[in-house]
């Protein structure tokens, strides 16, 4: 196999994944970095990293980037908001990072962020990207596309959260960029962790090489309680005055689909990304039902707290998914497979026909794939060498949340070709604090939300 063939596979399973850094670590793949080129001329080795989203993930990228064993610095950090920044450069230069990190000890030490390294606002990003080898990309989802965009166009590494976008024309973007990324070696790793935890690596890998047959159906949940909610009184409070309209949704993004695309895909990506890696494949179509029914009321923008989804691959296998946001209900977030010979009913354990335990990997001793997700990307970043081609997958394992989201929202049958053709666009056509978000607020401060069989998603 050629090498561009090699690179181009690399993120479409962990065994062609694996096969890949076997082959890097041979050798036949290794590409200087102008990292590593720089660290040959000059003898400076410093990592230097930018973080974009300065919340809680963020902040846990980047004490996770800063706990690493390379020698890296955070040199500069953007956030559309003061406070928010303010909050995650109190918790790196703090004493104790434990609760971020589980691990013990600070990193003050590799914080080095002046003043004039601090960015505020919807641009900020520009600003901060220039200073760093690598930026951490933790923004809500929204504003994926149009970052990713402008690290690669800067030749940055990059890590960035899922999802990548929220609509079909993020994705489109995310995907020509993930193709110049490639063309630039520049190594990507996207915050699905479940591709750096040890019972997924392994359990995948098994189930690929065919150890329970052929897969036939799997079932993905990721039901719970929800998350939090930003109101808008507690804000305009602090703010001392009414907030706009942005400023209110740019705060309480979960609820607004421009930002975050439905629980759907904010959190259900996870196990519709693992069925997918299992089947190595994409679905074809897409149809289900969902609906808000317990968590209604002003606070929870348009985003629905319930949806159920039959995905169908090419070879007529199905992906049964569910996900739900009720408070007080069943919590399951988990992945099953059945296959021909057998069937996995949870990670890390496989089981023949007859019940017989075929393998099982308890997943106690693994590392916290959050960190993992860094160690490697920072080696890699080190050694001068393109391990990481996550961003493709990204933006299809987004696209499959969205496909999703399309068939619940419309009660109809959604064809992938036709859901990632679609040029209907979520996003505002301006970002300034006063400009106007595509969703507003009725006279009773009620968001429309989608009504299945009436709501158009193409
Ligand atoms: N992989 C995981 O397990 C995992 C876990 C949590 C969150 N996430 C992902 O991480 C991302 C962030 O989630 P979070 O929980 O940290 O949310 P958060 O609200 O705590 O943080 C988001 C931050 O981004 C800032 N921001 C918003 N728009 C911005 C812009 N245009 N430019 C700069 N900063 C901007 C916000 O002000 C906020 O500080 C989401 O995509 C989420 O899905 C992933």
């Amino acid at each position: 196999m050629s090498k561009s063939k090699h690179i181009k596979k690399a993120n479409s399973s962990r065994r062609e994944f694996v096969k890949t850094s076997a082959m890097a670590a041979g050798g036949m793949l290794l590409v200087p970095s102008l990292l590593a080129a720089k660290a040959h001329v000059d003898g400076d080795d410093t990592i230097k990293v930018a973080l974009i989203g300065c919340g809680g993930r963020g902040t846990g990228a980047a004490v996770q980037a800063l706990s690493t064993k390379q020698n890296v610095r955070l040199v500069a950090m953007a956030d559309a908001f003061r406070d928010r920044l303010d909050e995650s450069y109190n918790v790196l230069t703090s004493d104790d990072i434990s609760d971020w990190s589980g691990m013990e000890g600070s990193v003050k030490g590799r914080v080095q962020v002046p003043e004039e390294h601090k960015f505020v606002g919807f641009d900020a990003y520009k600003k901060a990207i220039p200073l760093a080898d690598v930026v951490i990309l933790t923004t809500p989802p929204g504003f994926r596309p149009i970052h990713f965009e402008e690290a690669v166009r800067q030749n940055k590494h990059i890590f960035t959260e899922k999802p990548v976008a929220t609509d079909a024309p993020g994705v489109r973007r995310v995907l020509e960029a993930a193709e110049v990324a490639k063309q630039k070696k520049l190594n990507v790793v996207v915050g699905l962790q479940r591709h750096y935890q040890t019972v997924y690596r392994r359990w995948v890998d098994m189930m690929q090489a065919g150890a329970i047959g052929e897969i036939i159906a799997s079932q993905v949940y990721w039901n719970n309680d929800g998350v939090w909610v930003r109101g808008r009184e507690e804000y305009s409070k602090k703010a001392g005055r009414p907030l706009t309209e942005m400023e209110y949704q740019m705060r309480n993004w979960y609820y607004f689909n421009w930002l975050c695309g439905d629980h759907i895909t904010e959190q259900h990506i996870h196990n519709l990304d693992v069925g997918n890696w299992v089947k190595n494949a994409y679905p074809v179509r897409a149809h289900g039902m969902g609906g808000r029914q317990v968590r209604v009321g002003k606070d929870y923008g348009e985003i629905f707290d319930h949806h159920t989804v039959e995905f169908e691959y090419e070879d007529g296998s199905r992906m049964f998914s569910q996900c739900r946001h009720q408070p007080g209900t069943m919590s399951r977030v988990t992945e099953v497979f059945q296959g021909t010979n057998g069937s996995a009913p949870q990670p890390g354990i496989l089981l023949s026909r007859s019940g017989h335990e075929l393998f099982k990997h308890d997943g106690k001793n693994d590392l916290n794939p959050y960190q993992v997700e860094h160690d490697e990307l920072f080696e890699a970043i080190a050694k001068g060498e393109y391990r990481y081609a996550d961003a493709e997958n990204g933006a299809k394992a987004t696209m499959t949340s969205i496909l999703g989201r399309m068939a619940t929202y419309s009660g109809q049958v959604v064809e992938w070709k036709d859901a990632i053709a679609s040029n209907l666009s979520l996003m505002p056509q301006k970002f300034d604090w006063n400009a106007q978000p595509p969703v507003l607020p009725g006279a009773d401060g009620m968001y429309a939300c989608a009504v299945p069989g009436v709501t158009k998603v193409l």
